[in-house]
């Protein structure tokens, strides 16, 4: 058949209709098929041509009208196209040389009623050098994100160190010299505590503190990486590992941390087939990517935190004990809010400095502040700058006054207990044993400097030898 077919024919023969392309006006159907910027040919089971869109013919030399009705490797010598009818399987994103030029192909078979009836060729882009523009531009927006994520890395890098973490309480200041002798070794570190206690702010001051801290700060958070991107994640891919991977392949989080440190975040969420691999990482100091069989020499320190009580994890058979020895040389306890409350007022007044927009000079009212001594935080620190931030916004004055504070649990009051458990209590006089009480922190962790002492209880000096006085702590 010498003839040119109309491209709508063509295709009505070649596709199994799921709807009526009898339909759809016979100039738009050849316009899809036959533009400048589409290239496709349209095979019978033979093999022989029975649409070739006119873009073609500066591909391969020929005319329509000429190609039509020969058989495709008298077109194409170097096609696969035919073998497609046999094979019966898609072929698509193939590379193939047209013309002295790399283009990449698809080749579809086509069948009705589960026989080969013919096949689709198309070239996925006919203008190659707009692939290269795109590969370019995807290599300037990678390159883009490399800076930044250094940026950040940056940023993150110096965010915290010791001077930022707040409390003078003798637990607060035990635990936090034990971080800054942990510092200084390069042993992994772990740190515990409820969530808010500040583990986060401990592992970037351990890491500024740390013999590693001009080398990349690299934070993982292991609860927040789903489950099938964990291994690549961490360990990085070869190139070509998987469909959709990039073409250079791509460091994990352990080489990103090279001569550095990692931080692993909630790693008590670490699945369990991840554990094995970690504990591999730890012994023998290597990573294996994603489909790669060359293991990666890497130097790293290892910090790590998590909320869960991990004995508990372990001996629900959840984490490996083996890891947890490895991860837990030295363990970092935070002690809950709750058991040290003489750190609220200082807290309170470090959060009213730095939460202030306006540079205004916030204060808190006695009764505000006897509150949030009595309050059991089970949100710890992260609930008490919340319960100050909120405030510092609906007070009416610059004084906080107890109805602008908001707790998350309003009845948690005391050791979990509910302030009424014992019957009536003495309002009067539960202030005021707190006031006491209160003064008497503040003067010690001041060492009885009472400027200092006023300014951590932020109260005014005149205000704290009256109140001093009528406590008799003078
Ligand atoms: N001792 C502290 N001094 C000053 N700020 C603190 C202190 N402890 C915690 N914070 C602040 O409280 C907030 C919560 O701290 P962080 O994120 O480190 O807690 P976390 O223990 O990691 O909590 P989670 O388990 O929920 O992740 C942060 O804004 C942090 O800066
Ligand atoms: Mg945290």
């Amino acid at each position: 058949m010498a003839g040119r077919m109309p491209p709508a024919a063509a295709l009505m023969d070649a596709v199994d209709m799921r709807y009526r392309i009898t339909d759809i006006p016979e100039e738009l159907l050849s316009a899809l098929l036959d533009n400048p910027y589409e290239s496709l040919i349209l095979i019978d089971k033979d093999g022989i041509i029975r649409f070739m869109s006119s873009s073609n013919e500066g591909i391969y030399n020929v005319s329509v009208k000429d190609a039509i009705g020969r058989h495709i490797t008298e077109v194409s010598p170097d096609t696969r196209l035919h073998l497609v009818l046999e094979t019966d399987k898609a072929e698509i994103g193939e590379s193939m040389v047209l013309k002295d030029k790399k283009r990449i192909v698809a080749r579809l078979p086509i069948s009705k009623d589960g026989r080969i009836i013919g096949a689709a060729g198309k070239l996925m882009f006919l203008h190659p050098e707009k692939l290269k523009e795109l590969f370019e531009r995807i290599d300037v927006l990678e390159h883009h994100i490399d800076y930044y994520r250094h940026e950040l890395n940056q940023l993150y890098g110096s965010k915290y160190s010791f001077d930022n973490i707040i409390g003078q309480s003798d637990k607060t200041r035990a635990v936090k010299a034990l971080a800054i002798k942990a510092a200084a070794s390069d042993s992994p570190v772990m740190v515990m505590g409820e969530s808010g206690t500040g583990k986060e702010l401990y592992a970037h001051a351990i890491y500024e503190a740390g013999l590693r801290h001009k080398n990349a700060f690299i934070r993982v958070n292991c609860a927040a990486i789903p489950n099938e991107l964990f291994e690549s994640e961490l360990f990085g891919y070869e190139k070509g590992a998987f469909t959709g991977a990039h073409p250079k392949g791509k460091p994990g989080k352990f080489e990103l941390a090279d001569n550095g440190t990692i931080f692993l975040d909630e790693i008590g969420d670490l699945p369990l087939n991840m554990q094995a691999k970690l504990l591999r990482v730890l012994q023998e100091k290597e990573v294996e990517p994603v489909g790669s069989r060359t293991p990666k020499k890497v130097n790293f320190r290892l910090i790590s935190a998590t909320n869960k009580d991990l004995e508990s994890v372990i001996s629900k058979g959840k984490f490996r004990l083996d890891l947890f020895y490895r991860i837990n040389l030295l363990t970092i306890q935070l002690p809950p809010l709750r058991e040290v409350k003489e750190d609220i007022p200082v807290l309170i007044n470090h959060f009213l400095k730095e939460l202030t927009r306006d540079r205004k000079t916030y204060t808190i009212s006695d009764q505000a502040l006897s509150a949030m001594m009595q309050y059991n935080w089970p949100g710890n620190v992260r609930e008490l700058k919340n319960v100050i931030e909120r405030a510092m916004i609906v007070a009416k004055g610059d004084s906080i006054a107890f109805e602008d504070l908001q707790f998350s649990k309003q009845k948690s009051f005391g050791n979990g207990q509910h302030l009424f458990s014992k019957g009536t209590i003495n309002l009067k006089q539960v202030l005021e044993t707190t006031e006491r009480d209160t003064l008497a922190e503040a003067l010690k962790i001041s060492q009885n400097n009472r400027v200092k002492a006023a300014r951590y209880l932020g109260i005014h000096r005149t205000g704290l030898y009256q109140k001093m006085k009528k406590y008799g702590l003078d």
